[in-house]
């Protein structure tokens, strides 16, 4: 199948990688021509695991890059809209970058090419399919000529490659029997699973599918089915953020709450780790999208509005919990572990470690922050004058008065506490992810706040001297056990 993806960011860029793995011919499009540039040059430009790899093997063969949207378009038979549909100041999705792609697309299909099925697969509101559809036919589409149908994707980003490749399911939305044809086909490889008996293919275990799962759905219940599952996890992490405030307040372990209700089969194990809340592209502005939509069917979706307002409390508990571990932050000294919105990505976007970060900042507190791929996204955002940008987690840690874990990364979840413990000032470490049994850091010495959980306190240890002899004085190294909950 000849296929164009029409917008190269995180979406687009590894749908058409993949599209190419399972074997199609594949433009993928963007206007941005730096970026494209880069593309044929082989760069990559975001950070995202197994996509350089599928990119190096399929770059000038199953996929091509191009800025041209008419060229594309005119030699495929699919086409799908990868577009950013980002937050207006309404809270409403801003189509307006589909508006203009679709009336770019309308001037090529004049049915001297063939049908196509133009496929939204950007995360828009329900009836977008019907809006696309007028806006083809109204900038001159010949009718008869195509078709339009809803594709939305699953995609997380730091395991988008996987999550496309071995999907739980693939959603299409059509309204007629072509476009079901031409979406069935392009997604045979793993509907069949002809695709996972190959040699070559990208490797993932434990796949509980032999053939991935397809649903197929008219176009609206798919535009529905993409807003209502990201809107129903925000949710499921808003809700046990709740219940770790409470399981906090009494004396219980979220850790421990979480294992009694995920294995239940009906609730489930995933999206409940309690944390700093959610962030990233999707969730903050699809939650806010979804409402806004629920608001134009006049129906007042208000536990939509609790889980924002539980997602942006949770980061100002946090910002306290730190102001009660240090008392006050004006010239303390704080090591940041974690600037990306969550592990395995350099995406900055709506990250609550910035969030934290600036609200430390506003407090007088200094920032020495380390990530393994976010520090120059975050640059762009924080600048370079209040915060230290540091190249490991130690020399973060270094003569800090605390250290504080804001992403969840898995090298954070494997550092060498007793060389931290050396480091700081402070035997202090407040993790906004959960990353350690408490007895794990108060066998270090540490004192360890974590999110629905009690504080962890070390008994009384023995002074260490630390490296070049400077060595802590006794009495600086003996942990007074605090008056505070986690
Ligand atoms: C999310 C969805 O998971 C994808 O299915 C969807 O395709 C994508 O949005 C999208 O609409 O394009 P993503 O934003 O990449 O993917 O990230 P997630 O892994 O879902 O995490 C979102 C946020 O929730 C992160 O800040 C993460 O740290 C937080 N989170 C996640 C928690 O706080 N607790 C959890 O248990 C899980």
């Amino acid at each position: 199948m000849r296929i164009a993806v029409i917008g190269s960011g995180y979406v687009g860029l590894v749908s058409a990688a993949c599209f190419a793995e399972i074997g199609h011919d594949v433009i993928s499009v963007d206007n941005d021509s730096t970026k494209i540039a880069a593309l044929e040059r082989g760069e990559v430009p975001i950070h995202e695991h197994l996509l350089p790899e599928l990119l190096s093997r399929h770059r000038g063969g199953r996929l091509r890059f191009s800025t041209s949207v008419k060229d594309a378009v005119s030699e495929a038979e699919a086409v799908f809209i990868t577009v950013g549909t980002p937050q207006s100041e309404t809270g409403e999705a801003d189509l307006s970058f589909v508006d203009a792609v679709a009336r770019e697309i309308a001037s090529v299909v004049d049915g001297s090419h063939g049908s196509k099925v133009i496929i939204e697969k950007s995360t828009v509101p329900v009836s977008t399919c019907d809006s696309l559809r007028q806006t083809l036919s109204l900038s001159g589409a010949h009718s008869g000529s195509f078709s339009v149908a809803s594709n939305p994707e699953f995609l997380r980003e730091g395991t988008a490659v996987t999550d496309f490749l071995y999907p739980d399911r693939i959603v299409i939305g059509v309204d007629d029997e072509f476009s079901s044809s031409v979406l069935r086909a392009i997604y045979q490889p793993l509907t069949s699973g002809i695709y996972y008996g190959r040699h070559a293919l990208i490797p993932f275990s434990g796949y509980a599918h032999k053939q991935a799962p397809l649903i197929v759905t008219n176009a609206k219940s798919a535009e529905l089915i993409k807003h209502a599952s990201n809107a129903f996890l925000a949710t499921k992490i808003s809700f046990i953020n709740a219940v770790a405030n409470i399981a906090e307040s009494v004396g219980a372990d979220i850790g421990q709450v979480c294992a009694g209700i995920g294995s239940d089969s009906r609730i489930g194990a995933k999206f409940l780790n309690a944390g700093i809340g959610y962030g990233g592209s999707c969730f903050p502005k699809d939650v806010q999208a979804f409402q806004v939509v629920a608001t134009q069917c006049n129906y007042d979706f208000g536990l939509l509005t609790e889980v924002m307002r539980i997602n942006s409390e949770q980061r100002q508990r946090f910002v306290k919990k730190v102001k009660r571990a240090l008392w006050t932050l004006r010239g303390k000294r704080l090591a940041v572990l974690g600037l990306a919105f969550k592990g395995d990505t350099d995406d900055v976007r709506e990250s609550p470690a910035i969030a934290i970060i600036q609200a430390l900042l506003r407090e007088g507190a200094q920032v020495r922050a380390y990530d393994p791929a976010a520090m120059p996204k975050a640059k762009d955002v924080l600048g370079s004058k209040d915060v230290v940008y540091v190249d490991d987690p130690y020399e973060a840690a270094a003569n800090c008065d605390a250290l504080l874990i804001l992403t969840e990364w898995k090298e954070f979840s494997a550092l060498d506490l007793r060389r931290i413990r050396l480091l700081l000032k402070h035997p202090i470490v407040i993790d906004g992810r959960n990353l350690y049994p408490t007895e794990q850091m108060t066998g270090a010495g540490l004192i360890y706040y974590s999110i629905g959980r009690a504080a962890g306190v070390p008994e009384p240890v023995t002074p260490i001297a630390r490296h070049g002899s400077v060595g802590l004085q006794p009495r600086e190294q003996t942990v007074v056990r605090p008056a505070v909950t986690g």
